[in-house]
């Protein structure tokens, strides 16, 4: 049997991170695991409960009596919340504008990362994420980080939601992501920052197809 490698994912939002793992996992049947649904998915609960998000013992409480299941789903990812699929819920603005203030939780992080490392142990996996390079998976084989300019991202994003028939403004996004940018590059705990092994893949101009080549390229390479 072919050796199980794991795949780490990192990089700033709308990166492609999400697009291109889902493909690569595919490609080569591993595990797809998008670590950001289960930031999303404690923060949209603890809006839900009407949580103070600054109060890490509130968030805590919360999240050791929350299942988050991630499983593959007909169209990638499908989250479940206590058994309940929040898979679209968790993509709304309100918890994409507030996921970054949990984020930044000690606690929180540490609970999160050993739920991750659980479901990547047995290798085989792609996951996406932040901190997947330099915390959660850091002997990964593969290690990549990928990035774009803030503009190409509000624009993919902006497209995104006008091809889904929602409202979209593209300077409130571009607003938007540098702001999660900034929260997420500057945290304590576990910033969005390059693994030094990690190879940078800058996507700004580059389709989808290349950039999961690229990936594959890497991951055929150790998995020999
Ligand atoms: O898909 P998008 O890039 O918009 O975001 P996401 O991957 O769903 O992640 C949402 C937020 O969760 C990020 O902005 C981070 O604040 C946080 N996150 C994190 O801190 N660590 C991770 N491994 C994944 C996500
Ligand atoms: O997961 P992350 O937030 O990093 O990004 P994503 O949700 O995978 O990608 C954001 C959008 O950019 C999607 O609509 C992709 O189809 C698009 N994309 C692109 O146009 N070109 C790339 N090289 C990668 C993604």
């Amino acid at each position: 049997m072919k050796k199980q490698i794991s795949i780490a994912i990192d990089g700033p939002a709308a990166a492609g991170k999400s697009t291109v793992a889902k493909i690569v996992a595919e490609k080569l049947k591993y595990l797809y695991i998008d670590t950001g649904a289960m930031y999303r998915a404690l923060t949209y609960k603890a809006i839900q409960k009407g949580a103070r998000l600054d109060q890490e013992a509130q968030l805590i409480k919360i999240l050791n009596d929350t299942l988050i299941e991630l499983l593959p789903g007909e169209t990638g990812q499908k989250v479940l919340l206590d058994g309940v699929e929040v898979t679209t819920d968790i993509r709304s603005s309100e918890v994409t504008n507030q996921v970054s203030y949990v984020a930044v939780h000690r606690l929180i992080r540490r609970e999160m990362v050993m739920r991750q490392q659980d479901l990547a142990k047995n290798g085989g996996v792609v996951m996406d994420g932040r901190d997947i390079g330099t915390h959660v998976l850091p002997d990964a084989e593969v290690k990549v980080f990928l990035l774009a300019s803030v503009e190409e991202r509000a624009q993919r994003r902006n497209a995104e939601n006008i091809q889904k028939g929602f409202p979209s403004n593209f300077e409130k996004l571009k607003e938007e992501i540098a702001e999660r940018d900034k929260i997420d590059s500057e945290r304590e705990v576990a910033p969005l920052k390059k693994a030094v092994d990690a190879v940078e893949i800058d996507t700004t101009s580059l389709s989808i197809p290349d950039v999961v080549d690229k990936i594959m390229e890497l991951a055929l390479e150790r998995i020999g």
